[in-house]
């Protein structure tokens, strides 16, 4: 069988074929120039088939050294990174890769608004419940959204409020984007997500699972894995890449092909991130994830027997604190005191394991026994946006 090119197979799962518009094949002198490159060092950029070019594009401008990371033409690893998301994502054909969380969301909602007015010709609005980033249609319905433009766009508080505007208002909304689970898990919560994915479905409404947080913390990848509810496109960010900046926008064929949308970013394939994704992919197997997700329900479950005044209450890798906000801030400062650093979000890595969980909470043990005896030294911790924890605790 002939082998397929590299601009056939990103063809095949990088939407538009292009994470940054100007590396395209169809920039340059297509069928004369190689479309991807392989490396890069100094003034050269090496090709996929061998070739070195001295580089005077200088990655789009972001090169002004060498180029080594950010290639002027799109980089072989990207599509493969892209074939090895596809894979394991049964709801992406294809995808993008971006930089952060909030562009992929806001990227999201561009290609489910390209998709509707393609297929309807009209502008509706949106809708969602969490915090998807900083971008204008999300943040303007916020405080702080000052300096925001308006859009249309709907924050509601939870997914009862979704529901029923799906149902009473079905045309009036163009995409639904949701986190797939927050913090409830519960029976009741899955059985709310697979009314909305069957209510999206009926009416062609676009459903975006933004599994920015979930994405890589959970057994099978991500939730909508996990609990076999499959969107219509989903954004992923954050752990993906370890720390390094990488996210993803992507979904079936039938939206990622919408002609006319522009999403594009000069740093979208740069190769250092990229490959710290690869690095995550290896590291996180099948056993590796079932670890993070064990060791997360043991130091929750560890921890909330200690004092009923102050527990962590989520997913097993991802959790909020409840309890009293003084105690709370008492506890972090004690524990900072003690080497140990805890914020308003509680995560777990595979680097904490069963004997750093283990001293973790004897600490935690014997400073909350002391909790009571303890001045607060400092400032309460802030709010920036108020969560509506109250909604979600009925929902457990
Ligand atoms: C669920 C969710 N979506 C999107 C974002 C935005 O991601 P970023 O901060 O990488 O832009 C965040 C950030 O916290 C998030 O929690």
């Amino acid at each position: 069988m002939k082998q397929l090119t590299w601009n056939q197979r990103s063809k095949k799962v990088i939407a538009q074929n292009c994470n940054t518009y100007s590396k395209r094949s169809d920039q340059f002198v297509e069928g004369v120039y190689n479309t991807h490159a392989s490396n890069g060092y100094s003034e050269c950029l090496q090709l996929s088939d061998g070739k070195e070019v001295v580089d005077y594009v200088c990655g789009l401008g972001s090169n002004i050294i060498s180029c080594s990371n950010n290639y002027t033409l799109p980089n072989v690893k990207e599509v493969i990174l892209a074939e090895k998301i596809v894979e394991k994502f049964p709801c992406i054909d294809k995808l993008k890769f971006l930089k952060t969380g909030s562009e992929a969301c806001q990227a999201a909602v561009r290609i489910a608004r390209a998709y509707q007015e393609n297929n309807i010709g009209e502008q509706f609005s949106g809708m969602g419940t969490g915090y998807h980033g900083w971008h204008n249609c999300f943040i303007a319905s916020e405080k702080p959204g000052t300096g925001t433009v308006v859009e249309l766009y709907y924050k509601k508080k939870n997914l009862n409020e979704v529901i029923n505007c799906l149902k009473t208002y079905p045309h009036s909304y163009q995409y639904v984007i949701i986190e797939p689970v927050e913090l409830s898990m519960s029976g009741f919560h899955i059985g709310k997500l697979r009314q909305i994915r069957k209510l999206c479905t009926k009416h062609d409404i676009v459903l975006i699972f933004d599994e920015v947080i979930t994405g890589f913390r959970t057994p099978h990848y991500c939730m909508s894995n996990y609990l076999n509810i499959q969107p219509d496109i989903i954004c992923l960010g954050k752990a993906m890449a370890n720390g390094f900046p990488l996210a993803v926008v992507g979904g079936k064929a039938k939206y990622m092909d919408t002609p006319g949308y522009f999403i594009s970013s000069t740093f979208a394939g740069e190769v250092t991130a990229i490959e710290n994704s690869f690095h995550t992919f290896k590291t996180l197997t099948k056993s590796a994830l079932r670890t993070l997700w064990n060791n997360g329900i043991f130091f929750q479950k560890n921890f909330n027997k200690i004092d009923d005044r102050l527990s962590l209450y989520g997913v097993p890798t991802r959790a909020i604190w409840e309890g009293d906000e003084l105690i709370k801030a008492k506890f972090w400062q004690e524990m900072y005191k003690e080497g140990y650093l805890f914020g308003k979000a509680w995560f777990i890595m595979l680097a904490h394991t069963r004997p750093v969980l283990i001293k973790t909470l004897k600490v935690a043990e014997r400073v909350l026994k002391n909790i009571d005896n303890v001045e607060l030294e400092g400032e309460l911790p802030k709010e920036v946006f108020k969560r509506n924890h109250i909604e979600k605790r009925k929902d457990r």
